[in-house]
């Protein structure tokens, strides 16, 4: 009671010390009221404008239309002050569910005040409207009968994971209370109550709104690589939740494995913790060929993420061009590839004087090569040598072989002839021999032997049989049917060749050409001229049946290889039929002359050039015996020959 007066009195204090503080002369003490006392204790002197404010004695009520205070005046002291209170009853309050309708400044005993339904209640039928209430003799009201019904707001509900407190019911002005549960933060007021909605809108809500019950979570963790985190409820991460991070298989986890879910703003969720990594572990890893751990490097059975492996190469073996010896184990949870890193030292490259390298590859350690001589050596040691790691150096398994001359035996000695160079100890492949013929032996064969490489590549042979020396000597045939057309002869020795003729009527069984031969006799051996077939046909007859003097007499001239050839004059393809012997024959011997005659110039012509060409070409003087230079004695023999006949 005494805070409500204050209250009033406070606020006009304030403004009478402002105005009038310290200005005149001092008041004594203030007035005595009789039924009321000044507020603060009373003082011997007051400063002028100074006031002084009282307040009713209990039991007593202010009399709002009359003034409570007084003022130190500088002149005339303090101002005068009437009884203000007197006895009577408190302002009537309002109940849960109705007012008091009409407002008085002071209420005596039997004042009479009526109540009226709040605006937000109703009327109980049956009940008074205006129920008056009045101011005891004590000094106290009339009790207010139950005549309204508040305006109900209904149930609040129970917030979601919360509850309410019903503290009476769901009416005007009544109270809920609210709750969250555990680890659920209440967000609003704990309290709501039943109350009007507006001044000018009579419906009840609950003001304030109901609170909800919120608890904070934490974003989904960050994902990881190689490894994943459990925990969260159904996809979310409420407060105090965990979340546990695991590595695959083959990972292993750096930092630590667990998230916790806190606030710090009761609002938002964070976690607290590090989110870890999950590092590959390489298995133990298979070394590159060839190479192996560089010493010092010592390795697990797993190898975290990172780890460097170097590496060197094994014994006879060196390090490929552009290749770094290491191996790194990858977060992928495998070693980096290194897919060779050492190979074979290379063996020095072997030289073997008049040989070489058959077949190789690079020459490197554990790789064979074979070797081969030049031609006319062979190999002594075997060809293949395997390059090999000896004492931890890369050489050749073995000596390299060496390439030695093919000698080929010492050429037969021939009778009636020798060779030169003369017989000595060594006769290699490549090397020649020429025989010659002591004076009137002919070389039968070839006079040059070479030595060659056999077949089987390791042995010398001679490449032809030795030549013999022999005394040729040839008759001059005695031809039947036919006769010599070649100039005369005294001897005739190897390869001397005659031309022959047969008479008319026979024609040459093999050859118009006979040669002599090593057996000293001729080739081919007759008969030479064999009767001609009377049915014979033959266009081009061998015989020269006495032709006429022609332009074109038979020649014969000399070819690349020696031999001679026969020029035949084309003639008639009819047999001259026989004549008288008498009259033909002396015509014939006639026409035989003069054709004696142009053959031996003929012949003269082709010995010149013959004998010219040999001059050029030095040819063993074994062949030059083919033929003989027909002298002019010899032509003057064969006149005399062909007058006998
Ligand atoms: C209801 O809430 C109010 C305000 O928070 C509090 O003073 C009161 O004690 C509460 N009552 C109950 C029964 O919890
Ligand atoms: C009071 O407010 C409520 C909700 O806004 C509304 O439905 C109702 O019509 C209002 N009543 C009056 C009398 O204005
Ligand atoms: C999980 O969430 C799905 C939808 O996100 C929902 O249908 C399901 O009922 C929830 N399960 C639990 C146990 O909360
Ligand atoms: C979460 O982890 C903390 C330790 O960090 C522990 O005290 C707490 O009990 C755990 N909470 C759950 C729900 O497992
Ligand atoms: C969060 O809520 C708790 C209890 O519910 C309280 O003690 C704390 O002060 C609140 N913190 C903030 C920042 O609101
Ligand atoms: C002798 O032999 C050599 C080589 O074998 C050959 O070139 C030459 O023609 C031969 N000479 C004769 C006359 O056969």
């Amino acid at each position: 009671m005494f805070g409500n007066v204050f209250s009033h009195l406070g606020p006009r204090i304030l403004v009478l010390f402002s105005l009038f503080s310290g200005v005149l002369g001092d008041c004594g003490p203030p007035p005595v009221l009789k039924n009321a006392r000044p507020f603060d204790p009373i003082k011997s002197t007051y400063k002028p404008h100074e006031s002084v404010v009282y307040t009713c004695l209990p039991d007593y009520r202010e009399d709002h239309t009359k003034p409570y205070m007084t003022v130190c005046s500088p002149d005339k002291g303090w101002k005068p002050l009437e009884e203000f209170c007197e006895r009577g009853c408190e302002g009537p309050y309002a109940t849960r569910f109705s007012i008091v309708e009409e407002f008085l400044p002071f209420y005596p005993v039997g004042t009479v005040v009526h109540h009226v339904c709040h605006r937000s209640a109703e009327h109980i039928p049956g009940h008074p409207k205006r129920p008056p209430i009045t101011c005891l003799s004590d000094y106290t009201w009339s009790p207010v009968p139950v005549f309204c019904k508040g305006k109900s707001c209904g149930d609040p509900g129970r917030p979601e994971n919360g509850d309410r407190i019903i503290l009476t019911d769901f009416l005007l002005k009544a109270e809920v209370n609210f709750t969250c549960n555990k680890g659920y933060q209440l967000i609003g007021s704990p309290t709501s109550q039943c109350l009007s909605r507006s001044r000018s809108n009579n419906t009840v809500v609950w003001k304030p709104n109901p609170p909800i019950c919120f608890r904070p979570t934490c974003p989904p963790p960050s994902d990881i690589r190689n490894g994943a985190y459990t925990g969260g409820k159904n996809g979310t991460f409420p407060l105090n939740s965990n979340v546990t991070y695991i590595c695959d298989l083959g990972f292993s986890l750096s930092g630590d494995n667990l998230l916790h879910c806190i606030t710090e703003d009761n609002k938002t969720g964070i976690w607290r913790g590090s989110v870890p990594e999950c590092k590959g572990d390489c298995p133990n890893p298979v070394l590159p060929p060839h190479s192996s751990l560089r010493t010092g490097e010592v390795l697990l059975d797993t190898s975290p993420t990172g780890t460097v492996l170097r590496l060197q190469c094994i014994a006879g073996h060196e390090i490929i061009t552009g290749t770094i010896p290491r191996m790194t184990c990858l977060d992928t949870n495998k070693w980096s590839e290194l897919p060779t890193l050492c190979q074979g030292k290379r063996c020095p490259i072997p030289h073997i004087e008049n040989g070489q390298i058959v077949s190789s590859d690079d020459l490197r350690l554990g790789e064979e090569i074979t070797l081969g001589c030049q031609y006319g050596f062979r190999i002594i040691g075997g060809a293949t040598r395997q390059c090999v790691l000896k004492s931890g150096r890369v050489d050749w398994n073995r000596e390299l072989p060496v390439c030695e001359r093919i000698p080929c035996a010492r050429p037969p000695i021939i009778a009636n002839g020798r060779y030169d160079p003369s017989p000595s100890d060594t006769y290699d492949a490549g090397w020649t021999v020429i025989y010659r013929c002591d004076a009137d032996y002919s070389l039968i064969g070839n006079s040059t032997i070479t030595c060659t490489v056999a077949e089987n590549g390791v042995d010398g042979k001679w490449n032809l049989p030795s030549p013999e020396c022999k005394n040729v000597k040839c008759r001059r045939p005695i031809i039947p049917n036919g006769k010599v057309a070649s100039v005369f002869q005294a001897t005739y020795t190897y390869q001397n060749k005659l031309l022959i003729e047969c008479d008319p009527g026979y024609t040459f069984v093999e050859s118009s050409l006979i040669e002599c031969d090593a057996d000293s006799q001729w080739k081919p051996s007759g008969p030479w001229c064999d009767k001609i077939p009377t049915t014979s046909k033959s266009p081009t007859p061998a015989v020269t049946p006495t032709p006429p003097i022609s332009l074109t007499p038979g020649i014969v001239t000399p070819k690349e290889d020696g031999t001679e050839e026969t020029a035949v004059p084309p003639t008639t393809t009819q047999a001259t039929p026989k004549d008288e012997p008498g009259s033909v024959s002396r015509i014939g011997i006639a026409i035989g002359a003069v054709l004696a005659v142009i053959v031996l110039a003929a012949l003269i012509i082709v010995a010149v050039k013959w004998f010219l060409r040999q001059g050029k070409t030095n040819i063993p003087s074994a062949s030059t015996d083919n033929y003989r230079v027909v002298s002019e004695k010899d032509m003057a023999l064969e006149e005399k020959e062909k007058e006998k006949v």
